[in-house]
């Protein structure tokens, strides 16, 4: 493919086999999954990892996710639990990551964990990172393949626009079905969701009892970061514009179709308006609007981690 987006490239065997060779040598790759598209490099080599937080521009004290293909590519890495076994069980390949205690002799850099005791790994479902995952013999660290505190990519454009050539191979895996990313689980004591994702809470609740203390979701991740998830303009909650230069985002039938009005999901669909999210705050931003006003968005279910994201971008 030779054109302006020479760095893109559609999912076939030989970009496979390029990437599994790129990823061995220590280089990056942009991979789609099912939630958002992740920057991706070896969490075995210090290299890979460093250039990571190079490229996104990450705070060092921002640990990443370690993503394997299977249960028995992570033992080794970490120390698995009873409540890992019953989540694993249901939700894994899937848009779930875990927070479990490093094992001595774990291989993962320690500049992928940022010195932590405790490693976050997931096992993604979409078949082109588990098809590269299947192919090479290390783990994944791979955080979100946008900039630090913006917005995460759902598309192979979204990449190129965070790091335009930067690296070399941006695989096009078309938008992401989830559109947000993965619910994180502390399983290093009573389990606690660090950020909220698709597995919402009462799904989790149906194992074993999440740990709400310290009110909800307020974090000890080093990462959840209070500023997130920002579209680089102001958002606004829970209110109209006045102004038609001013884009509102808005959920349910109840809406016009104004010009500046964006609806994430017109039969107010929770799942939908989440795969809508971040595409509607990158448009936005491109047709020029100066401020983003957002509707109340029903807060329960898949809700809570819309407004989780909402928040951030507030902030
Ligand atoms: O859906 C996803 O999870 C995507 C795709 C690419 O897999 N990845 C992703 O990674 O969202 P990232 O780096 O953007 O977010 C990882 C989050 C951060 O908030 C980080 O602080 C937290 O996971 N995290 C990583 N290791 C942790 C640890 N040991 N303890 C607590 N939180 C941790
Ligand atoms: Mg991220």
């Amino acid at each position: 493919m030779k054109n302006f987006y020479s760095n893109i490239y559609s999912f076939n065997l030989r970009i496979l086999k390029k990437t599994v060779k790129y990823l061995s040598q220590g280089n990056l790759v942009a991979i789609p999954t099912e939630t958002v598209y992740g920057l991706a490099g070896n969490a075995y080599s210090k290299k890979a990892v460093k250039n990571i937080f190079k490229v996104k521009k990450r705070p060092k004290k921002n640990p990443l996710i370690i993503h394997y293909h299977n249960i028995s590519d992570a033992e080794k890495d970490v120390i698995f639990n009873k409540n890992f076994f019953l989540l694993y069980k249901k939700f894994c390949p899937g848009p779930l990551t875990f927070i479990l205690k490093k094992s001595k002799n774990s291989k993962i850099t320690p500049f992928a964990t940022s010195s932590l005791k405790t490693v976050a790994i997931r096992f993604p479902k979409n078949r082109i990172i588990r098809s590269v995952l299947k192919l090479i013999k290390f783990p994944l660290a791979m955080p979100s393949a946008n900039l630090s505190s913006g917005l995460s990519p759902v598309n192979a454009l979204d990449v190129f626009e965070e790091f335009k050539k930067k690296i070399n191979i941006i695989i096009d895996g078309g938008n992401t079905k989830i559109g947000i990313e993965s619910t994180v689980v502390d399983l290093t004591g009573k389990p606690k969701i660090l950020r909220p994702g698709i597995i919402t809470k009462s799904k989790l609740n149906r194992f074993f009892k999440i740990d709400l203390s310290n009110n909800k979701f307020k974090i000890k991740s080093p990462g959840m970061l209070k500023k997130h998830y920002s579209p680089g303009i102001p958002v606004i909650l829970n209110k109209k514009p006045k102004y038609s230069n001013h884009a509102y985002i808005v959920f349910g039938k109840k809406f016009q179709n104004y010009k500046n009005y964006f609806n994430l999901s017109k039969k107010a669909d929770l799942k939908e308006a989440a795969a809508n999210l971040y595409k509607t705050m990158r448009k936005i931003k491109k047709i020029g609007y100066k401020k983003i006003y957002v509707t109340k968005i029903p807060n329960k279910g898949l809700g809570l981690a819309i407004n989780d994201r909402l928040k951030r971008a507030s902030n």
